[in-house]
């Protein structure tokens, strides 16, 4: 039922976000209630428990207080300024719902959720670092391998420069030092490799079945919204994000991963590590793609060698057995050296992030 899967979201926003959590909750009330918010809705009551029908709430009133029209809402909206007034915060958000109820439809209808989290490119940086250092040692090799970043699901491709930020730790500055986007990264531990040799990314690309333009200013909106309003780092870190991408623009294709991967992963590349990178995308999948895009990975590792080697890289949350709880794990499988490690885990976000390699199963 729709009201649970907002309910649901809004413990995913626990305390991080405590604008998002109220409203969440304030909202699954309205719609078991058959309130406005079931207007807003309409069309969505069957929608699968991994497209977090919520977030795309959340994110389509965030949208209109970011364009400036929604003055009533926007006075508890830190991206904008605001200091959020919990006790008031929903009285004002249904004024919004009413005056904008099928604008929003259309909104939470016409989406994804579309966290495109350049957080996620500091565990995507160690992970790299990783794999072609692995795959040099199974080559015999002295020197690293280049690498050709395949991004599944990039939405906006925020992700598809990890070398090019600047990651200060503990006063030592990984990845490009004159970088104009620097971040803590917040890691507990380090990669299982020195992360201080040269990235070298000869090729980037990504598909995504919504890819988001950040060139333009309805683009960079679009990914804003998806930022929890109160969490006005996060909002920073994305406008810098969207500058770096703009000045250093990557092509993202509108397509399916697993007709993209075909056409990518076609013929292997000698003297290049190609990695396969996705990132909170899984449960967005549908089943049938996901067993498709499986068939062509495991067909394109058969085809890897030495030379041409292959690496798929993931940071996605799995239930773990112990807790019982999601996390979020960065894993790391390469072909042909038969290797499948878990590299650490961390939140959904991507910092902080804890390093601790063993085996994966
Ligand atoms: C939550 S966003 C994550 C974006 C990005 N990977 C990140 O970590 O910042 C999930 C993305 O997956 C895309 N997606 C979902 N199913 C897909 C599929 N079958 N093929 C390609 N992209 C897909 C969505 O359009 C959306 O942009």
């Amino acid at each position: 039922m729709l009201a649970e899967l907002f309910l649901d979201a809004s413990r995913g926003c626990g305390v991080h976000s405590p604008l998002t959590r109220t409203l969440l909750v304030a909202a699954a009330d309205d719609l078991a209630r058959g309130g406005i918010t079931a207007r807003v809705m309409a069309g969505a009551e069957c929608d699968r428990h991994g497209t977090v029908p919520g977030l795309r709430f959340a994110g389509a009133l965030h949208r209109l207080v970011l364009e400036g029209r929604a003055p009533t809402l926007a006075k508890h909206y830190p991206t904008v300024g605001g200091k959020p007034d919990l006790d008031t915060l929903w009285d004002d958000a249904l004024t919004v719902l009413h005056e904008h109820t099928d604008e929003l439809h259309v909104l939470v209808t016409s989406t994804v959720v579309q966290t495109n989290e350049p957080g996620r490119s500091a565990p995507l940086f160690g992970g790299l670092q990783t794999a072609t250092h692995l795959a040099a040692d199974e080559a015999g090799r002295r020197a690293t391998f280049p690498i050709r970043l395949l991004e599944v699901g990039a939405s906006g491709g925020l992700n598809l420069r990890p070398h090019r930020i600047a990651y200060r730790v503990d006063g030592v500055t990984y990845g490009d030092p004159g970088s104009p986007f620097a971040l803590d990264p917040g890691w507990t531990g380090r990669p299982p490799v020195d992360p201080g040799h040269n990235l070298r990314l000869v090729r980037r690309a990504g598909c995504d079945l919504n890819p988001v333009d950040v060139s333009t200013e309805d683009g960079r909106l679009h990914l804003s919204s998806f930022v929890w309003a109160d969490q006005v780092d996060r909002f920073d870190r994305l406008q810098t994000a969207v500058e770096l991408a703009r000045l250093d623009p990557v092509p993202v294709r509108r397509a399916t991963g697993p007709e993209w991967l075909a056409e990518q992963l076609a013929r292997p590349e000698r003297d290049v590590l190609t990695v396969v990178w996705h990132s909170v995308v899984w449960q967005y999948v549908s089943p049938a793609d996901r067993a498709m895009g499986r068939a062509i990975l495991a067909d394109a590792a058969a085809r890897a060698t030495p030379m041409a080697p292959l690496a798929l890289l993931v940071y996605e949350p799995r239930r773990t057995h112990t807790a019982g709880r999601y996390e979020f794990q960065l894993l790391l499988k390469l072909w042909p050296a038969g290797i499948s490690l878990r590299l650490g885990t961390g939140v959904g976000h991507g910092i902080p992030f804890t390093w601790d390699t063993a085996p994966w199963n």
